[in-house]
C-alpha cells in the first residue's frame, strides 16, 4: 500500500479500495472504481458550487484564504501593485515571468496597435437602447468581436492565440468607454495611443471638447493599480466560465463574453455596484446598526463582505483603502466613506460576522474610489472586467495547452421520474 494513498472501505461489501493522493487531491475518476450498485456506474463525488473540487492544475495565481495571501506567478500582490503597471502585470500573468524592458516595450506596442475597433462595432453599439446597462453592452459587443475576427477560431494555433490576446486586452477599454459614452449620449472618443493604457481609457471616457485629454496622474495611477488588483483571482465564477466555455474550443471572444456575463452578477463583479447602492440606501452612519441587524436576521446580505476563499482580510482590500486616501486628496472625500467605515467597524466586532469569518472583500471600497473618480455606478463591473481580461486570457491559454483538459462536462445525480410512457394530451388530468 502506497503512503500517498487513501484507503476507502465499503462497509456494505467489506471491499477496500486504494485511491492515490497527488498534490493534496484524489482524482474524482478514481472513485469510479468503487462499485455502489449492480449497474456499471461507480461512485461519483457530489460537489454543488465546487466547494472542494479542483478543476485544473494552474501555475498562475495562488491564494491562501486563511492567511490572506495572494500571489501572481509567485509575486505578492502588494509588490506587484506597488511596482508594476497593469500591462506589465498582464504580461506576467500571460507569460509567467516579468518582462525585460525590451519585451515590455514590444508588448505595449502590440497592445497599442489594436486599440481601435472596426467602425461597424461603433454602429453595432449605437443599436442599444439609450439606457442600456454598459455591462450588458460589453457582454454583447465582446461576443460580436468573434464575427469580426474569424481567424480566432484557430484556437490550436499559437500565433492566432497571440493576436487575439492582444486584441482583447487592447479593445476592452475602447468598448467599455464606448458603452459609457453611449449611455451619456456623448460622441465616442477614439483611442489616443500617446497615452498609457489607463490614461487612454480615461481619455476615451472623459474627453469633452478639449483637443487633448491629460489624465490626472494620481487618478491614472490609482485606476491602473485597481486594474492590477482585479487582474486575476484563480478559479472564480467568471474564470471558471471562461475555461468551461473555452473547453469547447470556441473562439476566445465568445468565451470571454461568457466570462463577462458571469462577472455581471451581484454576487461576483456586480458586487461593487451593489455596495454603492447599499451604502446610499443606508444613508448615514447612524443607520448602520439597524441595517446590520437586518442582515443578521437574514433579510439581506452585507454586500462587499464575505468570500468563498478568504476567511481573513482580502489583501487587496488593504491596498485599496490606502489608494482611496490618495484619490480623495485629489477628488475630495466621498461622503459614503464614513458609512462604509462604520459598517466595517460594527461588522468586524459582531459575533455573526466573526463566527462566519466575513471580512470586507475587494469590492467593498473600490466603488467609493470609482465614484469619486466620476465613474457612474453602472460602470463599476465594466472596470472590473477590463482588469480581469488579463487573467481570463491567461487562464484560457493555460487550459488550451493543458493536455489533461477536455470539454468541461460535469455529471449529475438524477432525482427525476423513473422511465414512464408518454400520455396523450386528451388523456392528461386537468390542472
Ligand atoms: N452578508 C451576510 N451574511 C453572509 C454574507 C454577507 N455578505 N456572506 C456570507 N454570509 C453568511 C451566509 O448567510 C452563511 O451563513 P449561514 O452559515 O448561517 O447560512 C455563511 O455566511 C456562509 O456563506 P455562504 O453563502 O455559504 O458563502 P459562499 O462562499 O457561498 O459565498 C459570497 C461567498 C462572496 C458569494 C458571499 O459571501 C456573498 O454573497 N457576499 C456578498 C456579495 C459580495 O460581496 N460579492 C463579492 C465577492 S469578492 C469579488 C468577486 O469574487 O467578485
Amino acid at each position: 500500500m502506497s503512503r500517498d494513498s487513501l484507503t476507502v472501505t465499503d462497509n456494505r461489501t467489506g471491499r477496500s479500495y486504494e485511491i492515490p493522493i497527488d498534490g493534496n487531491a484524489i482524482r474524482a475518476t478514481d472513485l469510479a472504481k468503487i462499485r455502489v450498485s449492480d449497474d456499471a456506474r461507480g461512485l461519483f463525488s457530489y460537489d454543488p458550487a465546487f466547494m472542494n473540487t479542483a478543476s485544473c492544475r494552474s501555475r498562475i495565481t495562488y491564494i491562501d484564504g486563511d492567511k490572506g495571501i495572494l500571489l501572481y506567478r509567485g509575486y505578492p500582490i502588494e509588490q506587484v501593485a506597488e511596482r508594476s503597471s497593469f500591462l506589465e502585470t498582464a504580461y506576467l500573468l500571460l507569460k509567467g515571468e516579468l518582462p525585460s524592458a525590451e519585451s515590455l516595450e514590444h508588448f505595449t506596442t502590440n497592445i497599442r496597435h489594436h486599440t481601435i475597433v472596426h467602425e461597424n462595432i461603433k454602429n453595432f453599439m449605437e443599436g442599444f437602447r439609450y439606457d442600456a446597462h454598459p455591462m450588458g453592452m460589453l457582454v454583447a459587443t465582446v461576443g460580436a468581436l468573434s464575427t469580426f475576427y474569424t481567424d480566432a477560431k484557430r484556437v490550436r494555433d499559437p500565433e492566432s492565440r497571440r493576436i487575439q490576446t492582444h486584441r482583447l486586452i487592447a479593445k476592452m477599454p475602447t468598448i467599455a468607454a464606448f458603452a459609457y459614452r453611449h449611455t451619456m449620449g456623448l460622441p465616442y472618443v477614439y483611442p489616443d495611443n500617446e497615452l498609457s493604457y489607463t490614461g487612454n481609457f480615461l481619455s476615451m471616457m472623459f474627453r469633452m471638447t478639449e483637443a487633448r485629454f491629460t489624465p490626472n496622474p494620481v487618478l491614472e495611477h490609482a485606476l491602473d493599480v485597481l486594474f492590477i488588483l482585479h487582474a486575476d483571482h484563480e478559479q472564480n465564477c467568471s474564470t471558471s466560465a471562461m475555461r468551461s466555455i473555452g473547453s469547447s474550443q470556441v473562439d476566445p471572444f465568445s468565451a470571454l463574453a461568457g466570462a463577462c456575463a458571469a462577472l455581471y452578477g451581484p454576487l461576483h463583479g456586480g458586487a461593487n455596484e451593489a455596495v454603492l447602492r447599499m451604502l446610499k440606501e443606508i444613508g448615514s452612519a447612524e443607520q448602520v446598526p439597524a441595517f446590520i441587524e437586518g442582515v443578521k436576521r437574514g433579510e439581506r446580505r452585507l454586500m462587499g463582505f464575505g468570500h468563498r476563499v478568504y476567511k481573513n482580510y482580502d489583501p487587496r482590500g488593504r491596498i485599496i483603502k490606502q489608494l482611496s486616501e490618495e484619490v480623495f486628496e485629489v477628488t475630495g472625500r466621498n461622503a459614503l466613506i464614513d458609512i462604509a467605515t462604520e459598517v466595517e467597524r460594527i461588522a468586524l466586532q459582531d459575533p455573526y460576522f466573526i463566527e462566519r469569518k466575513l471580512y470586507p472583500n475587494v469590492d467593498f471600497y473600490t466603488g467609493l474610489i470609482y465614484e469619486a473618480m466620476a465613474f457612474p455606478v453602472d460602470m463599476f463591473p465594466v472596470l472590473f472586467a477590463i482588469g480581469r481580461t488579463a487573467g481570463w486570457i491567461a487562464q484560457w491559454l493555460e487550459m488550451i495547452q493543458d493536455e489533461e483538459q477536455k470539454i468541461a462536462r460535469p455529471r449529475q445525480i438524477y432525482l427525476g421520474s423513473p422511465r414512464r410512457d408518454y400520455v396523450a394530451l386528451e388523456d392528461r388530468a386537468k390542472a
